[in-house]
């Protein structure tokens, strides 16, 4: 029989890496090469790769419970919801739906604040706002709501339109770079939207609460978040925080909405629940929505493989495995350990106009001219050929960016990176940028 040819895979033909094994925070390809995974592939891996005890727990969940109907309970689904309530979850969002990853999780968020609306007797507030600078997904809705041009091209004709206001980009501010008053700024046009489009048609805010790939680890100004979850309160918007790449630890805490002292309604979750041991999202409600929906008959619909058990297990033990090695903390620490490293070796790099993020999510800025922020054209395409030439020399980054924010290079390593892999990081990614930029 003829074999199936290289070519069929991916969908968009092209020539991938092939990785046979993977272990810790290195991944070793076909032809024998070792690749230091900086990104932790699309921001996921926390624990490293490999971790015998979580295969050994999937592989016993799969020969105990291989499949039942996503709302029974079962020993791994059980596992999961004590693991999130024992380290993990407020009191206040223990309203608790699986799904397989991100895109259905915000979906899901998405209809469960217009579900509780409606349940209310306000089914006019069907509109969302999102942000100009954000990803939130791959289905229709999910793309829609995001603020990501080169995620929709072909689509733009055909996608729901949604209320956009900006997201904070201190860089990039329009008062001025970093300036005093960016959270004001941002808040006070996050208000005026709300009062033009009329606050009774809408539904809900949907934030990352420190911007992803989509803008590298774009951190608010400090006074934005609570500023945006009182606006949220005084209109009557439920607050939806997608922490899809944020959460569990990434940015050294438990959850990214933590560096501040606010609440969601609804908070979001995937990559970094089940570190990429199985695909698992989660959608974590406050009890005034999950009660508002059950007391009006409302369904919340699962996908028939939502919850599944083999993933409920890989997802309990990697949170159990966080807990036990403390790597939140880790990368609180580690994040910082890094961050001082790719200071020192771009803060005065001519093509780079800065350095930053959050615990082990960080990112760089690649500019044609650091003074006036200009950025190269899009099809000089700097930022993935960075990426190119890092994978040459052995590290993998994670290209960022939505076409109309560029040149983004995006970090996110497993929290158990060593110092020696650290300093490796940023000489290979000096190196590569040197190399694209001169
Ligand atoms: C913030 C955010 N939301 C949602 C998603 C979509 O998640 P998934 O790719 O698991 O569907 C992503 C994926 O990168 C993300 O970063």
């Amino acid at each position: 029989m003829k074999q199936q040819t290289r070519t069929n895979w991916p969908f968009l033909r092209s020539e991938s890496l092939t990785i046979k094994r993977a272990e810790g925070v290195h991944l070793y390809t076909a032809d024998g090469r070792a690749i230091l995974d900086a990104a932790g592939g699309a921001i996921v891996s926390n624990i490293g790769h490999g971790r015998a005890r979580v295969a050994k727990r999937v592989a016993e969940v799969t020969a105990d419970c291989t499949y039942v109907v996503p709302p029974w309970t079962t020993p791994s689904r059980q596992a999961l919801v004590e693991a999130l309530e024992a380290n993990w979850l407020p009191e206040g969002l223990r309203r608790i739906h699986i799904t397989s990853g991100g895109s259905e999780a915000v979906e899901a968020a998405v209809k469960m604040a217009l579900q509780y609306h409606a349940a209310r007797g306000e089914p006019e507030r069907r509109q969302i706002i999102s942000r100009s600078v954000s990803y939130h997904g791959t289905t229709l809705a999910t793309t829609s709501l995001s603020g990501h041009p080169a995620r929709k091209r072909g689509l733009d004709h055909a996608l729901s339109t949604y209320i956009t206001v900006p997201t904070p980009y201190p860089l990039r501010c329009p008062l001025g770079t970093h300036h005093a008053d960016a959270g004001g700024f941002y808040i006070e046009n996050l208000r005026s939207t709300i009062l033009s489009e009329g606050p009774e048609n809408i539904a809900a805010l949907l934030a990352e609460p420190i911007t992803g790939s989509s803008g590298g680890a774009l951190v608010p100004p400090d006074d934005y978040w609570a500023a945006a979850r009182e606006i949220c309160d005084e209109f009557g918007l439920l607050l939806i925080l997608d922490e899809v790449m944020t959460g569990f630890g990434r940015t050294g805490k438990t959850f990214a909405y933590r560096h501040w002292d606010i609440e969601p309604d609804i908070l979001i979750s995937g990559k970094g629940l089940a570190g990429g041991y199985a695909p698992l999202g989660g959608v974590f409600a406050s009890e005034a929505v999950g009660s508002t929906l059950q007391d009006a008959g409302m369904n919340v619909m699962f996908h028939t493989f939502g919850a599944h058990p083999a993933a409920c297990a890989a997802g309990a033990e990697v949170l159990n495995i966080m807990a036990e090695e403390q790597l939140v903390e880790q990368a609180a620490r580690k994040g910082e350990r890094l961050k001082l490293l790719l200071h020192e070796a771009f803060d005065q790099h001519p093509h780079v106009a800065e350095v930053r993020g959050q615990g082990l999510l960080l990112a760089i800025e690649v500019v044609r001219d650091r003074a006036t922020l200009e950025p190269y054209a899009e099809r000089d395409a700097i930022s993935n050929r960075i990426v190119g030439k890092a994978l040459g020399k052995g590290v993998f980054f994670y290209g960022g960016g939505t076409g109309d924010v560029r040149d983004i290079v995006c970090m996110g390593p497993a929290f158990v990176i060593e110092e020696a892999h650290l300093t490796t990081m940023v000489e290979v990614l000096l190196e590569a940028v040197n190399e694209v930029t001169t």
